[in-house]
């Protein structure tokens, strides 16, 4: 087992609530946290420094409320950092970062490199976000604690590699952490993916269903009411391979399977307050996503709701040797 034991302590599941654009916010996190899995969100859900400062500040608050009601710490909170070279904050977002003191941070869109070496200075752990055996070796070289296995099927802007060849590729020369992302909504896949050789789970389409995560009432009723085939892969609106809801695409006056060229990546428009009130980026914002995990929504229920029944679903599956 490669989890610090220190931080294992502190987790009713191996399981990390993934970090979504526009969907995770302090009220998410810190249910997280409080119910014993890794609270995650994307520093660019913040508009200005301020703002991310505010919401370090909140969520830290928040562990010492619940460290001290209960006498043990509740599970880390993770920041995530998007490093592609369109992000203008990344600096910023990182001194931030490093002010609060985060314990561990996740990496994506791109080469956890630049920020690597302060990150691990601070004694912080890093986890980089991968879609290839070629990008989580040079992560795994650069000298990352663990890897995000970015799988077929998950939600947002995903991988391609089948999750099962994906782990046992990395496994062959990685001995560090291991999270697989894609395709998990229960407590059984949880701890099939422990059995396959991953230290740790990613959770996303599953928490944007919750009732303190930030996506509209009207994403999370189409999250219950849709199924995996309702999920298409498309470069359209981000320019990467982004799983979206067909139902959202529809809603919003496009034909999916005649859509628009390819889009182009760039989160200094995505984070821009002006850009994101333009009438197209508004249009574009009820154009939602989901991974084929959604097959496994059925319901909006509160994060501690979901963390118990997924725990009892964990411990079921382990004790029937699943
Ligand atoms: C709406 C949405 C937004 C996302 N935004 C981000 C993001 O900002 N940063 C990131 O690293 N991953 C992002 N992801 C990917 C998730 O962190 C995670 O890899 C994925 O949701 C796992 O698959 P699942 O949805 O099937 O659980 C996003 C996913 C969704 C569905």
């Amino acid at each position: 087992m490669t989890l610090p034991a220190q931080l294992k302590s502190r987790l009713r599941l191996p399981l990390i609530a993934a970090p979504m654009f526009l969907v995770s916010g302090p009220a998410l996190v810190t249910a997280a946290c409080r119910a014993g899995v890794i609270g995650s969100f994307p520093t660019a859900n913040c508009r200005t420094i301020e703002e991310l400062d505010h919401w370090l500040a909140a969520i830290g608050d928040d562990q010492k409320r619940a460290a001290d009601a209960t006498g043990t710490a509740p599970a880390p909170f993770c920041p995530n950092l998007i490093v592609h070279r369109s992000n203008p904050r990344v600096g910023d977002d990182l001194a931030a970062v490093l002010r609060a003191r985060s314990e561990m941070v996740i990496t994506s869109v791109g080469s956890p490199e630049p920020v690597l070496k302060p990150l691990k200075d601070a004694g912080c752990l890093v986890l980089a976000d991968v879609a290839s055996v070629r990008h989580a070796e040079r992560a795994a070289a650069a000298g990352v604690d663990g890897l995000v296995l970015l799988t077929a099927g998950a939600g947002g802007q995903t991988g391609w590699a089948n999750p099962f060849a994906f782990v046992r590729a990395v496994r062959s020369f990685w001995d560090g952490i291991v999270v697989m992302a894609g395709g998990m909504s229960d407590g059984r896949a949880i701890a099939a993916a422990e059995m396959l050789g991953c230290d740790l789970a990613y959770m996303g389409t599953r928490f944007i269903a919750t009732r303190e995560s930030m996506a509209k009432d009207e994403y999370k009723a189409m999250l219950v009411g849709s199924r995996l085939d309702d999920v298409l892969l498309t470069r359209a609106f981000t320019g990467l391979e982004t799983n979206m809801l067909r139902p959202s695409i529809v809603a919003a006056g496009l034909d999916p399977d005649n859509l628009p060229a390819r889009g182009a990546i760039d989160i200094a428009k995505d984070i821009n307050a002006a850009e994101r009130a333009k009438p197209e980026a508004r249009r574009w914002k009820d154009i939602w996503s989901a991974g084929h995990s959604v097959s496994g929504v059925a319901d909006v229920p509160a994060v501690a709701e979901l963390v118990e029944r997924t725990a009892q679903e964990y411990e079921a599956a382990r004790r029937s040797g699943a």
